[in-house]
């Protein structure tokens, strides 16, 4: 019987712990297990049985975590990491080799802008940036090198949504894995992998841990994706070195990816997730369906209240019927376009300024998807190594406030917002 979401999020991935009972997970705080004896050891060493080693490669507690967020997100398999930003690097390191390059969209977090722009060329790989809305530019951007196609599905920061089944169309008749960073939607508005995507990549940091306490990320497979059929994925078909000539995908069919991140990404790049943040998560995941609930309910009833405020020039959010991408929110985020979006004020850029100093209750931080309400100026923070170009290609030009929505009360939000405005704009 296929479980609902909310049952997912609180039982997936867990049972008692074998050796206390333990209900909740246990918080798994070592860095290594006792061998029965040393044919064990080598047999996990050489990945004919699994188990636990070391907690650079696996630990019960992260892997408690591992298999909800892959059963949220109906995956075959996760990958925890140190945080969102390493969940990406760790997506694209069994796809990419010196001389490839992603093709990814222009409305991206501006540290993934960034870590695409510049930091992966140090690794020989490059990135095109494209608009996801022209499908034709996409499709013409990729060519034989191209390894991956990158993009998020709620953006940060404009809350502008992506078609992915459209962008899906496009990979799959490319033989492409498409990637989605499904950190602003979570599993409870989107799920990309039954849309087309191969791989999601989370920053559990945000709405999946949910309160501001953890740096995280996973990566999150299909299974779905042939790695052997185009010959462009030797890391996951051709015989591996470092294994004895262990071919990946062969050897481990569906779940080729998950153990090739575990077995050669985290041995060797150690971007681990430890077992307390883990831990925390999993808490977290267990009201997900209920915060993010009330985290659409309160964006919209602030984005309402904006967009009808004289003070107020514009509101990105894609919830509203003004948006140019409302008409696909409705379509594919039928429980709403998330709680992130932008929007400006009479005076500029210097009342924006303002009115960041005049927020009460807003925390004016850089961090989104907590149960706090937060703001930010992206353009001079979260994106502010881009171009002027970038920036405002990305949905964050210099005028722009970032709101996150939190789960208070949202008339508070609104007082807020209200004497906050009444102080910076004239
Ligand atoms: C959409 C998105 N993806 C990825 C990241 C990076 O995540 P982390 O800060 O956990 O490395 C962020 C951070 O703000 C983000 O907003």
């Amino acid at each position: 019987m296929t479980q609902g979401f909310d049952t997912t999020a609180i039982h997936a991935g867990t049972a008692p712990d074998p050796a206390t009972g333990a209900r909740q997970v246990p918080i798994y705080q070592t860095t290594s297990y006792v061998f029965r004896d040393t044919d064990h050891a080598a047999r996990l060493f050489g990945l004919q049985e699994v188990g636990y080693i070391y907690s650079r490669l696996t630990n019960p507690t992260v892997g408690a975590l591992q298999n909800r967020v892959a059963a949220l997100e109906g995956g075959a398999g996760a990958v925890c990491c140190s945080s969102g930003h390493a969940a990406q690097i760790m997506a694209l390191f069994p796809l990419m080799a010196p001389g490839r390059n992603i093709v990814a969209s222009t409305r991206l977090y501006g540290g993934t802008v960034t870590q695409f722009s510049h930091t992966i060329r140090r690794f020989g790989w490059s990135a095109k940036f494209v608009d996801f809305d022209d499908l034709d530019a996409l499709a013409a951007a990729i060519d034989g090198d191209t390894r991956a196609v990158f993009c998020e599905s709620i953006s940060n920061p404009g809350g502008y949504v992506t078609d992915i089944p459209a962008v899906a169309g496009i990979t799959d008749a490319a033989g492409i894995p498409l990637i989605v960073d499904n950190t602003l939607a979570t599993p409870y508005l989107c799920k990309p992998l039954g849309m087309g995507a191969t791989l999601v990549v989370h920053s559990l940091t945000k709405y999946m841990t949910g309160n501001g306490t953890v740096t995280g990320g996973a990566v999150v497979d299909s299974g779905a994706f042939d790695w052997s059929a185009s010959g462009k994925f030797p890391s996951l078909s051709d015989p591996e070195p470092a294994y004895h000539g262990l071919k990946f995908h062969e050897t481990f069919g569906p779940a080729a990816f998950t153990f090739h991140s575990i077995a050669i990404g985290l041995r060797d790049l150690g971007m681990t997730m430890n077992p307390q943040g883990a831990h925390y998560t999993l808490m977290g995941i267990e009201t997900l369906g209920l915060r993010m609930a009330r985290h659409v309910e309160n964006a919209q009833t602030v984005a309402d209240w904006l967009e009808n405020d004289p003070r107020v020039t514009a509101v990105t959010y894609a919830g509203l019927a003004s948006s140019p991408w409302n008409a696909t929110a409705q379509r594919l985020y039928p429980k709403g376009a998330g709680a992130l979006f932008t929007f400006s004020v009479k005076g500029g850029y210097d009342a924006a300024v303002k009115l960041v100093g005049a927020l009460k209750l807003f925390s004016h931080v850089a961090n989104l998807g907590d149960a706090r309400s937060l703001v930010i100026h992206s353009a001079s923070t979260t994106h502010r190594q881009l171009t002027e170009a970038q920036q405002r290609a990305a949905g964050a030009a210099p005028d722009l406030l970032r709101l996150s929505i939190g789960i208070e009360d949202p008339a508070d939000l609104i007082a807020d917002l209200d004497q906050a405005l009444a102080a910076a704009v004239a």
